[in-house]
């Protein structure tokens, strides 16, 4: 059975943070942040605004702007997140009771942010196997409150957001061939850790927030990511030519710039939420994709290549046909 992507939303919380916020806390200025990252705000979730809630949040928009699309028959649920409210119960059960929606299986994933791309991939499978006709696939991070806001080189970067696809059997292909992969050997380059003290024999700090090494982190991402668009592309013997759009995890502009530049597609063909949000981990694809969607410029039967990389370090790619 195929499957396709029947509706998409995303939603940031209302708190808008802009770069001046970080002049008064850190020694760096709105013109840095700009330059070195195209990011010039981000949302932060208010005071008990959990993961779940901002799904949820997700959800709704989701139902408001596609009136035919109700919860109806969902038997599935899957949260892609690394910023989960708790570690049980699942972020998923949590949004399944919130709706109301019977009967529907529950998971959460960490793939951090490769997390939507992952979640897209496994509902495909699910529905391929016959087992599953109507699943919500999330991507959501409160990742304000893992953010060390003393560290200038990571905490000027990140936002909270929270997207949501609904996965359906399709008559043709439209979520087509993917690709997934990971080098744990990167491991401690971005990590967040609660309770281990090591990663690959290497000690790491165990203070709940997330730690990087962004330089390295930035050159394994646009070799990574430029190899895999390029693999993807011959796994469904398409060319650059045939896409509409590619939207790459909005890490840092620079990234996607960079990665447009080696793969040779245009920058205005690059969909992105890092101006706007920051990088929201799991939740920027899906933001870009709302974004755009209201600019108006994604139309039915656009092709786009969607790829997310993030802490493992892991990658995970689909083209989509809207
Ligand atoms: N404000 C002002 N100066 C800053 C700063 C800030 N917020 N953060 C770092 N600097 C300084 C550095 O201390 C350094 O100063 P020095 O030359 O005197 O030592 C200088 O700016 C350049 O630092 P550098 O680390 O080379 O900057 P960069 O261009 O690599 O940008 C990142 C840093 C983190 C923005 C960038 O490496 C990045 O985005 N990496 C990828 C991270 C990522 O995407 N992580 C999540 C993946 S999902």
């Amino acid at each position: 059975m195929n499957s396709q992507i029947t509706a998409i939303a995303a939603y940031a919380p209302e708190k808008r943070i802009d770069n001046t916020y970080f002049e008064k806390i850190i020694e760096t200025s709105d013109e840095w942040i700009v330059s070195r990252t195209g990011i010039k705000e981000r949302r932060f979730a208010a005071e008990g605004e959990s993961t779940s809630a901002i799904c949820v949040k997700a959800t709704e928009k989701l139902l408001n702007e596609n009136p035919g699309v109700d919860l109806e028959g969902v038997d599935f649920i899957i949260v892609a997140t690394t910023t989960a409210d708790q570690v049980m119960p699942s972020m998923a059960s949590q949004v399944q009771n919130t709706l109301q929606i019977p009967n529907a299986g529950c998971i959460d994933i960490m793939a951090a942010c490769a997390g939507f791309i992952y979640g897209l991939i496994l509902a495909k499978g699910m529905v391929a196997a016959g087992t599953h006709k109507k699943i919500l696939v999330y991507g959501a991070e409160c990742l304000s409150r893992f953010t060390d806001m003393t560290d200038r080189t990571s905490c000027i970067l990140f936002g909270d957001g929270a997207g949501v696809a609904l996965v359906e059997p399709s008559e043709t292909p439209k979520i087509l061939q993917t690709i997934t992969g990971t080098d744990g050997s990167y491991g401690k380059d971005l990590y967040l850790s609660q309770t281990a003290t090591v990663v690959n024999g290497e000690e790491i700090k165990r203070d709940g927030k997330i730690h990087q090494n962004g330089k390295v982190v930035f050159k394994w991402a646009v070799r990574t990511i430029a190899q895999n668009a390029g693999e993807l592309l011959r796994k469904n013997n398409m060319t650059l030519d045939d896409l509409d759009w590619i939207i790459l995890h909005s890490a840092n502009l620079r990234i996607i710039e960079a990665v447009a530049n080696e793969i040779g597609y245009p920058m205005e063909k690059m969909l992105t939420s890092i101006a706007q949000f920051g990088n929201t981990s799991s939740a920027s694809i899906p933001l870009a994709w709302d974004l755009a969607r209201q600019a108006g410029k994604i139309k039915k039967g656009n092709k786009m290549l969607l790829l997310g990389f993030g802490g493992g370090l892991t990658y995970a790619g689909a083209i989509v046909v809207v």
